[in-house]
């Protein structure tokens, strides 16, 4: 068996895994990532797209902002249409000039993966699903998984799961110790990407009779685009012409004549739900980013509440080395799991506004469209919306 030693393992090298990497790196704390995945695997993944500013200013304090200042998006505000009628929401001008940043999950991953590997930092790649995790409840926890047939072994201080929704880091710790709270929503998300002049400039949401729509960007020539669709749909039975058809009828009629459509270079299904387990942390394990906790995409919050985590970890962590102090660890999920169930509430609240459900069709979208109304007509309910959309700092 090859073994090795760290201050910190890392399971999962998303967003999470990495951050927390150039972060305890930049500290002066040692740590190696394993991940499932190989690295191209990783970054085919179309994720998220909106930034909040507390994670492009992490982004910067990890030393991996340059990319995203000059090739990401400066939003000042969002839009939402209902009735067939389009409504512009400014954040900036009601926050102080704070504003969301469009960059892709994808164009941040490749930035820390590109740093990791000018610093030269240990990542292990394509393990599969061996990794194990042994002794999490004292001081001495190791990891064990293989690599190229190899049996290997990393011994640690901390574990930090950062391996997402389906990882193991979360599946290892003891039933009686953790407690689930979960919704699923009766929907899923079928998005799209393709090379197409986006139809808005800014992030708009749909709200329709036929269903929820999203129109977001990449960049001025790569367009995002996302229907609500059925949980049981395949992405097969969704051609590209079924697809414009049906987007076009979820925004407003304006918008629809203008719309460029075009091959997609990108098409899947993502469920919608919404999940927190508590507490985030077992021991010497800690649970960061989708392993904790999932949002519905409709806020934009699930990368930003991942930062958010590993910004409060790496600074524990960092406290504990520097500082000989286990304040910082102790109050990690506690710290946490208070952004977290605002995020979730915003997420959930906004989900439900903006989408059609099955058991509330016509009462229900009625409903939808007076708050929508208010909303957009109440100098508070803007005001509020705003600062949620903007997220709680970290
Ligand atoms: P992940 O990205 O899931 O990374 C976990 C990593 O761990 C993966 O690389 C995985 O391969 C690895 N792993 C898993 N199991 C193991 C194992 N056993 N051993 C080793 N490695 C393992 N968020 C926003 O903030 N803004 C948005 O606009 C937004 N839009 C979204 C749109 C869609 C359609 C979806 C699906 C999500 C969106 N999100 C958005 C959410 C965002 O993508 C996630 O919150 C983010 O990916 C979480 O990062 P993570 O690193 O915690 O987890
Ligand atoms: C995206 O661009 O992928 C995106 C934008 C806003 C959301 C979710 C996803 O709420």
């Amino acid at each position: 068996m090859k073994t090795l030693s760290t201050q910190v393992v890392i399971v999962g090298a998303g967003p999470s895994g990495l951050l927390l990497g150039a972060l305890l790196h930049k500290a002066g704390i040692d740590h190696i990532i394993v991940e499932r995945q190989s690295g191209d695997y990783v970054l085919s993944r179309i994720r998220a797209g909106v930034l909040e500013q507390g994670t492009t200013d992490l982004l910067d304090y990890a030393g991996v902002g340059k990319r995203l200042h000059a090739e990401g998006l400066r939003h000042d505000a969002f839009a939402l249409i209902f009735k067939g009628a389009f409504h512009r929401i400014d954040i900036a001008k009601r926050h102080n000039g704070r504003h969301m940043t469009v960059y892709g999950q994808t164009e941040v991953t490749r930035d820390l993966m590109d740093h990791r590997m000018q610093l030269g930092l240990e990542t292990v790649y394509s393990v599969g699903d061996t990794v194990v995790l042994h002794d999490f409840d004292s001081e001495h926890p190791r990891v064990t998984f293989t690599k190229d047939g190899e049996a290997c072994e990393i011994k640690a201080r901390f574990i930090a799961g950062c391996d997402g929704y389906h990882g193991v880091c979360r599946a290892s710790v003891p039933a009686g110790s953790i407690q689930n709270f979960e919704k699923v929503y009766p929907f899923g998300w079928l998005g799209v990407l393709s090379e197409t002049p986006p139809v808005y400039h800014e992030v708009t949401y749909s709200n329709t009779e036929r269903g929820f729509a999203l129109s977001s960007l990449r960049s001025m020539t790569r367009s995002r685009y996302y229907i609500q669709c059925g949980i049981d749909e395949k992405v097969e039975s969704w051609s590209d012409d079924r697809f414009w058809d049906e987007f076009k009828k979820r925004i407003d009629p304006d918008a629809a004549k203008r719309l460029v459509t075009g091959p997609s270079i990108e098409k899947s299904i993502a469920p919608l739900r919404s999940f927190v387990a508590e507490p985030m942390r077992f021991g010497s394990m800690f649970l960061a980013g989708d392993a904790a906790h999932i949002v519905p995409p409709t806020g934009a919050k699930g990368l930003n509440l991942a930062a958010g985590d590993v910004n409060v970890l790496s600074k524990a962590i960092i406290e504990y080395y520097q500082e000989q102090s286990k304040a910082g660890i102790d109050h990690y999920s506690a710290r946490c799991l208070r952004r977290v169930w605002n995020a979730e509430r915003f997420s959930w609240w906004f989900t439900s506004l903006m989408h059609k459900f099955p058991d509330t069709e016509g009462f229900g979208q009625k409903i939808q469209e007076a708050e929508l109304d208010y909303l957009v007509n109440s100098e508070s309910a803007l005001h509020s919306i705003t600062e949620n959309y903007l997220g709680l700092a970290h």
